[in-house]
């Protein structure tokens, strides 16, 4: 099994390119089912959780055609099975995505229950009881959502509590095809739902308020191909600005949307670095030996990204100073810790908080990625750390992140992956 093994010291400096949005890209592919004719989506990142996704369209009869290096072409005309098989949804959740474009498209589909996974318990009951308000009929058999309704589904309002980002993704798919009009009130805000709903109105859908807690959109009867390109990945982006707070250096991230990412941009300022920014490119200078310790506490859109939560648990465990880092969307998404109190750092996980006692360097250690976003906090540790680190089960960083080594090399940083 591969590892990265990383010798850490080297600051960052130079220019990289983000990659495509990983979840942005799984919802737009999962569009794909809503379309009677091909979907050409750009800008895909090479990615093992994309690569899940086509298989899941694949097994279902999509065709899926590789136009060039970033760009698919995906073709429902010959779907031949509804089922989303449970080998495939266990290694990735957002196969439920697919539920809401089969049933509005199909009028039924059969989606295995993803069960629980790292970062918390995960359910998808809010997907489901959508679905049902909008006249499906839903059971669960054998480990599978059965879901089935006669004739179109139908306009609806519903209200998620808590806001939910792919459940809201999942009805703006539905709705799109339904019967009349569908109100989506405490609507998901992150940027990648307005992603998908451009994607799904190039397509032919008539959404409006993406990007606000309250989405209405007005059923069509077809929806057709289009070309869409996927917006930059604004996690991947703030990972590797906060990887540049931690080792010191000067990085411009090209390709980047930094609008969508302003909450992680302010606390990158407020622990010491310097940063400038366009429209498509932004850019960090840190001079300081070491950041600023800084508190946080996640939500949902426009507040601090969960999925930057670990990054900045590496940032704060070499910090000048103490702080607080409060987990307010998972129950469970302080893996990460462990690994980082091999390398020495201080953290107490009170609850959902993490207390974090800075220290002036950690020491490189072999230490295990456990999931997607706790692994890249582990390469961010491993990148200022005394010495080597080597992380094993990479599988999971490979779900999320495009190239992270080749990326990273080219900024300076000794990493190299080994088996
Ligand atoms: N929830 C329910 N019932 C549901 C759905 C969600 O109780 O039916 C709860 C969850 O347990 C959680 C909260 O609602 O406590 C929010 O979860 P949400 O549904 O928003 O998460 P998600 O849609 O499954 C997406 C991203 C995650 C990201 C979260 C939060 C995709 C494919 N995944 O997950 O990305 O952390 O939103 O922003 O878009 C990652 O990229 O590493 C990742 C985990």
């Amino acid at each position: 099994m591969d590892k990265l093994l990383i010798r850490g010291g080297a600051p960052l400096n130079g220019e990289i390119y983000a990659s495509g949005a990983k979840n942005s890209a799984l919802p737009i592919l999962a569009a794909s089912l809503l379309a009677d004719s091909p979907l050409k989506v750009g800008n895909l990142p090479h990615l093992n959780d994309v690569t899940t996704m086509l298989e899941l369209l694949g097994s279902m009869g999509v065709e899926v055609m590789l136009s060039d290096e970033m760009e698919v072409q995906v073709d429902t005309s010959n779907i031949q099975n509804l089922n989303a098989r449970y080998e495939l949804v266990k290694t990735m959740r957002a196969s439920i995505l697919v539920l809401g474009p089969l049933l509005a498209r199909f009028q039924q589909a059969s989606v295995a229950l993803p069960g629980g996974c790292a970062i918390g318990s995960r359910p998808v009951n809010l997907h489901i009881e959508a679905m049902q308000a909008m006249g499906a009929e839903v059971s669960i058999v054998e480990g599978n959502i059965k879901a089935k309704v006669d004739g179109r589904l139908k306009g609806a309002k519903i209200i998620f509590e808590p806001v939910s980002v792919t459940g809201t993704e999942n009805v703006i798919m539905a709705a799109s095809l339904a019967e009349g009009v569908t109100t989506i009130e405490n609507a998901a805000r992150e940027p990648e739902v307005i992603d998908l709903a451009n994607c799904l109105i190039q397509m032919g859908a008539n959404i409006k308020g993406a990007g606000t807690d309250i989405i209405t959109i007005e059923g069509v009867d077809r929806l057709e191909g289009a070309t869409f390109s996927v917006m930059p990945d604004r996690v991947e982006v703030g990972t590797y600005l906060t990887a540049v707070a931690m080792t010191g250096g000067l990085v411009k991230i090209k390709s980047a949307k930094p609008k969508y990412l302003s909450s992680v941009i302010l606390k990158l300022e407020d622990c010491g670095a310097i940063i400038n920014q366009g429209e498509d490119w932004v850019e960090i200078k840190m001079d300081a030996s070491r950041p600023q310790a800084i508190s946080l506490t996640t939500g949902p859109y426009p507040s601090f990204p969960t999925d930057m939560q670990a990054q900045f648990v590496s940032l704060n465990s070499i910090a000048k100073g103490n702080s607080t880092v409060t987990e307010t969307v998972f129950e469970n998404r302080f893996m990460h810790v462990q690994e980082i109190a091999r390398m020495g750092g201080n953290i107490a996980l009170k609850g959902n908080t993490a207390v974090i006692e800075g220290i002036n360097k950690l020491k490189g250690a072999p230490v295990m990625a456990t999931d997607l976003r706790a692994s890249a906090s582990l390469v961010l540790a491993g990148l200022v750390a005394e010495g080597d680190t080597t992380i094993d089960r990479i599988y999971h960083i490979d779900r999320g992140y495009e190239r992270i080594e080749e990326k990273l090399k080219i900024l300076g940083a000794d990493i190299e992956r080994i088996s």
